[in-house]
C-alpha cells in the first residue's frame, strides 16, 4: 500500500472513496464529514438524524455522492464517545474501516483526520491511523497458491489534510507509521514462517539480508564458535536437533561512538517440542511461534535504522530448536553456562531461559546502559495474564517505567510482576547452582528470577510474550496469527531513549 499525505479539498479528491469519522454523541456531522455533508446537501447528516448511523465504535456506513467521476463513495467510521476516544481506539477504527473498504473490492481510498473537535496532536493522530490501517491490513500468504492473485490489495491510501499549518507533522507521522509497520510486518512473516523454512540459519540469513539493507553489522556465530565461549546451556539445547544452532548478533550504530548500547535479547527457539519431556501433540503446531522474541528485536532493529534513531542498539538472537533427538539433553543433566554458574535440567520443556542465560551473559560484552530480554517463556504468564497482556520483570526502576510509558503510548499493553526474590528458594537445586524450573506456582517469576542470574548489575527487564506472540482471534488491528507483539512497544521505547538522552547530555 502506498501511503502519501495531501492538502486539497477533500470532496475534489478523485479516488474511489473518502474516509471520514463522526463521533456517537454528536448530534450532526462534525470536521471533514461536515464539508462532505454541505457538499452533498445533508447526504451523512440525514442518515445520522434518521438513526440509521450512530457512530458507535467500529461500526460503518457507506454512502453514494451521486458523482459520476470522482470519489462516489463515503465511508462513515463510528468514532465512539468523544470522551472515550484515544489514539488506540483510532488504530481500531482506521484498521477496520479499511478491512472493510477491501472487503468491497476497493483498491484506493483518501481519509480525513479531520473529526472536528478531537485533542489529540497531528502527527500523532496521524502516525495511529496509518498504522492502524497498515497493521489491519496484513495478511500471510506465503503458502497459498490458490486464489491469492484473486484477492483486492488496497494499492493507495491518501491522508487529505486541508489545514496546511498541520501539513509537516501529518507527513511525519505518516512516515514514521509506514516505518513502523513494515518493521511489524517482518517480525509477523518471521514468525508466521513454518520452521521448516524458518530453521535457526535461516533465520539468521533473515537478519544478514537486513542488515545489508541497512548497513547494519551482523554476525551469526556458529557452534563452534558458541563452544568456544562456553555457551552449554544454549548448546545444550540445541543438541536434539539436526539444526545448526546460531547466535545471531546485529548492531545499529545510531549514536556517538562511545555511547552504551541498549542491548535487547530474543528468544530465537524456532521450534519448541519441549524436548525429552516433550509437549503434547494437540497445539504443538503454535511452538513454530517461539521465536517471536527473536523476531521482535530483528524487526526492532530494522525500524530504529530506518527511523535513523540516535543511539546504539545491539540486538542478540540465540536460536535452535528443541527436539528430542538422539543425543538431545535429558532431565537430571547439568550444564554448565558461559558464565560459570551451573544449571540442573528439571525439564527439558524450560528451554527458553537456557539458551536466554547464556545470551545474557554475552550481553555484558557490549557494556550495556541497559539490557531488555523479551520472550515467549512461560505458559504461567499466559495463566496469569491472558492472551493479550506482555509480563515484565526486571531489576532497575526507571528503565520499567519508561518501558510502561512505550506501553501506553503504543496500546502494546504490558503490566508488570514482581520479581520477588524469596521464591529463589524454588530454583535451588541439589547437585548444581540451580535447577531450570521451581515448579507451577509462580512459573513466570521463577523463570525472570533464574534469568536475572545471569544480567549482572546492568539495568534489566525482562518481557514475557507468551500470550500476545500469536493471537487465536482477531483483534481491532491485529489479525489472529502472528502479532508482532513487542516491535511497537521497544521502537517507541528506542524513540522516547533517544529524545530524552538529548534533551540532558
Ligand atoms: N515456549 C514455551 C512457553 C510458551 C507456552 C509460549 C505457551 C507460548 C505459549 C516454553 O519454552 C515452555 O515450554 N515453558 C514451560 C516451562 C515449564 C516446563 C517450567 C511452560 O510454560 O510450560
Ligand atoms: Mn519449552
Ligand atoms: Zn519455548
Amino acid at each position: 500500500m502506498n501511503i502519501t499525505v495531501k492538502t486539497r479539498a477533500l470532496a475534489d479528491f478523485d479516488c474511489k472513496i473518502l474516509l471520514v469519522g463522526h463521533f456517537e454523541d454528536s448530534k450532526t456531522p462534525e470536521g471533514a464529514a461536515q464539508l462532505l455533508d454541505q457538499k452533498y446537501h445533508g447526504l451523512i447528516g440525514g442518515l445520522i438524524e434518521e438513526g440509521n448511523f450512530t457512530g458507535e465504535i467500529y461500526s460503518s456506513s457507506v454512502v453514494y455522492t451521486g458523482e459520476s467521476a470522482r470519489s462516489k463513495r463515503i465511508l462513515i467510521a463510528g468514532l465512539g464517545k468523544k470522551e472515550d476516544f484515544d489514539l488506540e481506539r483510532l488504530r481500531g477504527v482506521f484498521s477496520k474501516a479499511v478491512q472493510k473498504i477491501r472487503d468491497l473490492n476497493i483498491t484506493n481510498l483518501a481519509a480525513s483526520l479531520d473529526f472536528g473537535g478531537s485533542e489529540f496532536p497531528a502527527r500523532e493522530t496521524a502516525q495511529a491511523a496509518v498504522e492502524g490501517a497498515m497493521l489491519g491490513l496484513y495478511r500471510f500468504t506465503r503458502y497459498k497458491t490458490l486464489k491469492k492473485d484473486k484477492e483486492t490489495r488496497i494499492e493507495e491510501l491518501t491522508i487529505i489534510e486541508n489545514r496546511p499549518e498541520l501539513l509537516e507533522d501529518v507527513r511525519s507521522g505518516a512516515e514514521t507509521a509506514e516505518i513502523i509497520s513494515r518493521a511489524v510486518y517482518c517480525a509477523r512473516d518471521l514468525v508466521s514462517t513454518p520452521s521448516n523454512d524458518m530453521t535457526p540459519v535461516i533465520l539468521a540469513e533473515r537478519a544478514s539480508d537486513i542488515a545489508k539493507e541497512k548497513n547494519l553489522k551482523f554476525e551469526a556465530l556458529d557452534e563452534a564458535a558458541m563452544k568456544e565461549l562456553g555457551m552449554n546451556a544454549l548448546l545444550g539445547v540445541a543438541r536434539g536437533s539436526a539444526e545448526e544452532a546460531k547466535l545471531i548478533l546485529l548492531e545499529y550504530n545510531g549514536g556517538k561512538k562511545d555511547d552504551r548500547p541498549v542491548v535487547l535479547v530474543g528468544k530465537g527457539i524456532t521450534f519448541d517440542s519441549g524436548g525429552i519431556s516433550i509437549k503434547p501433540s494437540e497445539k504443538m503446531d503454535e511452538m513454530k511461534s517461539d521465536m517471536s522474541g527473536g523476531a521482535a528485536v530483528i524487526a526492532t532493529i530494522k525500524a530504529a535504522a530506518e527511523l535513523k534513531i540516535p543511539l546504539n542498539v545491539v540486538g542478540i538472537i540465540p536460536a535452535t530448536e528443541n527436539l528430542p533427538g538422539g543425543r538431545a539433553y535429558k532431565p537430571g543433566d547439568v550444564l554448565e553456562t558461559m558464565s560459570g554458574l551451573t544449571i540442573e535440567i528439571k525439564n527439558t520443556d524450560a528451554e527458553g531461559r537456557l539458551i536466554l542465560a547464556d545470551a545474557l551473559t554475552f550481553a555484558g560484552r557490549y557494556n550495556p546502559s541497559a539490557i531488555i530480554d523479551i520472550a515467549t517463556l512461560t505458559g504461567a504468564c499466559v495463566v496469569a495474564l491472558g492472551d493479550f497482556i506482555t509480563g515484565m520483570m526486571g531489576t532497575d526502576r526507571d528503565l520499567k517505567e519508561k518501558i510502561l510509558c512505550a506501553s501506553d503510548t503504543t496500546g502494546e499493553t504490558v503490566w508488570e510482576l514482581p520479581l520477588w526474590h524469596e521464591y529463589e528458594e524454588l530454583i535451588k537445586s541439589d547437585v548444581a547452582d540451580m535447577k531450570n524450573t521451581g515448579g507451577r506456582a509462580g512459573g513466570t517469576i521463577t523463570a525472570a528470577l533464574l534469568l536475572k542470574k545471569f544480567v549482572n548489575d546492568y539495568p534489566w527487564v525482562h518481557l514475557d510474550i507468551a500470550g500476545p506472540a500469536l493471537l487465536s482471534k482477531d483483534k481491532p488491528y491485529v489479525p489472529k496469527g502472528a502479532s508482532g507483539v513487542g516491535v511497537r512497544l521497544l521502537v517507541q521505547f528506542l524513540m522516547d531513549r533517544s529524545r530524552a538522552s538529548n534533551a540532558n547530555p
